[in-house]
Formats: C-alpha cells, sequence, structure tokens
C-alpha cells in the first residue's frame, strides 16, 4: 500500500490561529517515517497552496466562505489523485472544514467503484451546523451539514450527487460538545452519535464494535480524525478543546479496531495547533495514535 500524505496548511474555517501549522507539526513528530518504519511506501506531497486567512466577520452566517472554497477545491484536487491512483490518502490538516472537500472526493471514488462508504467521525464536536444555526459563522462547524447537502450551495454537491453521504453512512465518536441547533439537527437527521456517555457507560470497546458494524469487504472505511476529540490532557494542542474527552488507551483502542478491519481507505488529521500545544507533544499523540490505525500492534510484527 502506498500512502500519500497531502498537507492542507490553514486556519481557514476556525476563529483561533494556528492550525495552519499542523501539517508541518506532524512531519516534525515523524509522521511519515513512522509510516514508513510500518512497511509503507510513503510519499509526502508537500503542502497545498491557498489563500491567506483574512480574519473577517462572519457574512450571511459564514466566515470565509469564499476561502473556503478554494482550500476544499485544492484538498479535493489532491486526495482525488491520490485515490485515482489506487493511494491512501492522507490529509493533514488545517481546521475541520477541509473535511468537506477530503470526503467529497472519496464519495465519488467509492460511488465510482461500487463500494459503500462508512465514515467515523472522531471529535468533541459534531460539526453539524449550518449558516442559520452556527453560533460561530465558523465553516469548521458546519462540514457534516455540507456533506449531507445541507450547507451553502458552493460546498454542496461536489461529489456529483446532492449528498456526498447519507445518514447512514457517518458515525461519530467522542462527542460532548452539541451546540442547542445541532441536537435538533442530530435528531431530524437521524445521525448515528456515540457520544461520551455511551462510551462512559458501554466502553470503547463496545461502541467500536457498534459504529463498525456491516462494514464488510465492499467498504471504503474514512476516518475524519479531529485532535479535539481527545481529552485535553493528552491533547493540548486544539483550538476548541473540550474536557472529558476519551482516554489515551481508550482512543489507541479506537484506532486498533479499525485497523482491524482492513478497510481503512483515507483519513484526515485536523485541528492540530502548535500554536497551542506543549512541546509538540499532540503531534507526537497524533503519530502514535495514527501508526496504530495503519495496523501498528504490540506483539504483531
Ligand atoms: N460548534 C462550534 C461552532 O460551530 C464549534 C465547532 C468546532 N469544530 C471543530 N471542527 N473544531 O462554532
Ligand atoms: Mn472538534
Ligand atoms: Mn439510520
Ligand atoms: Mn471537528
Amino acid at each position: 500500500t502506498t500512502l500519500e500524505l497531502i498537507g492542507a496548511p490553514t486556519d481557514i474555517g476556525a476563529s483561533v490561529r494556528g492550525a495552519g501549522m499542523g501539517p508541518d507539526a506532524l512531519r516534525v513528530a515523524g509522521l511519515p517515517e513512522a509510516l514508513a518504519r510500518q512497511g509503507f511506501t510513503v510519499i509526502d506531497r508537500g503542502n497545498l497552496a491557498g489563500p491567506a486567512t483574512p480574519w473577517t466577520a462572519p457574512a450571511n452566517g459564514l466566515r470565509h466562505l469564499d476561502e473556503v472554497i478554494a482550500w476544499n477545491r485544492s484538498v479535493y484536487a489532491a486526495v482525488d489523485t491520490a485515490l485515482g491512483t489506487g493511494h491512501v490518502p492522507l490529509m493533514m490538516g488545517g481546521d475541520h472544514c477541509l473535511a468537506i472537500g477530503s470526503i467529497s472526493a472519496v464519495a465519488w471514488h467509492a460511488r465510482k467503484r461500487g463500494k459503500k462508504l462508512r465514515v467515523l467521525w472522531l471529535d468533541a464536536h459534531s460539526d453539524v451546523n449550518t449558516e442559520t444555526t452556527s453560533p460561530s459563522g465558523n465553516l469548521h462547524g458546519m462540514p457534516v451539514s455540507c456533506l449531507l447537502g445541507h450547507g451553502p450551495a458552493a460546498l454542496t454537491g461536489w461529489s456529483g450527487e446532492r449528498a456526498a453521504l447519507e445518514h447512514d453512512a457517518i458515525r461519530f465518536i467522542g462527542i460532548r460538545s452539541v451546540d442547542t441547533d445541532e441536537k435538533d439537527a442530530i435528531r431530524t437527521l437521524g445521525l448515528h452519535v456515540f457520544d461520551m456517555r455511551h462510551i462512559d457507560e458501554h466502553g470503547m470497546r463496545t461502541t467500536m464494535t457498534e459504529a463498525l458494524q456491516d462494514v464488510d469487504e465492499d467498504t471504503h472505511l474514512h476516518v475524519s480524525f479531529d485532535l479535539d476529540c481527545l481529552d485535553p490532557n493528552i491533547a493540548p494542542g486544539v483550538g476548541t478543546g473540550v474536557r472529558g474527552g476519551p482516554t489515551y488507551r481508550e482512543m489507541q483502542l479506537c484506532m486498533e479496531m479499525v485497523a482491524d478491519t482492513r478497510r481503512l481507505g483515507s483519513v484526515d488529521v485536523v485541528e492540530l495547533n502548535p500554536a497551542l500545544d506543549v512541546r509538540n507533544q499532540t503531534a507526537e499523540v497524533a503519530v502514535e495514535l495514527i501508526e496504530s490505525l495503519f495496523g501498528k500492534s504490540t506483539l504483531v510484527r
């Protein structure tokens, strides 16, 4: 398998600066070398280019819409190229709005190949706001809506269908911060959310067994890993951290259970903010978790 690392150095969808340094922090933490050590061919495509973040106020409920479109176009093209070559793309954000481009490309390829798509959304947040519900106007809080066909027209329909994803294609894990209107959206859309209470009561093992149910040989599995899913104790380097996330051990098990399916086809690693990190600790934790996601095991070589 060939892994393609795609850097998308921007904080265009956020309101805290610094996520643009995420790709290089992951490189400094040794991500390419770690994956190469596991036997993969690793191509680092370097960083995509895009507009600077203007830090203007939201217009019509959306901050930086034009620039978010431009960045997502680049991400779409890069992920599309990687998948077209038969490679596994690993998009290094950047903030979570970039999942619009990334997952739209993944959805297009999955449909073309007649594969079922399953997305695991690892996050403290549900990211299912729209321009009318968002309290912030930040597009990193809206990618799920856009992918379900409910965002601004310019950010929907990129996969060739109105919705890149059906509500049934996505599983949320680690959720603990949901805005009032997002609660309604989750119910109305019928989204499958494993929140922190679910993990507390049933444990990560049961949660992941449920989240991965029906993943079979015809499934393309995509992991969209927002690093603020992790407890801030182990991952302080994020812009919108929320207390009470999965522990290091819980997240390792989550990643190992994904790897066991052998159906992982694409990954986003987003919201890493080195400006808020402690000696690159969050990037280092991310690298260790990504190693497990790609099958690193304690006992099997
Ligand atoms: N729900 C909040 C908002 O919409 C926070 C979203 C945070 N999203 C993220 N990808 N970190 O503004
Ligand atoms: Mn988040
Ligand atoms: Mn359903
Ligand atoms: Mn997110």
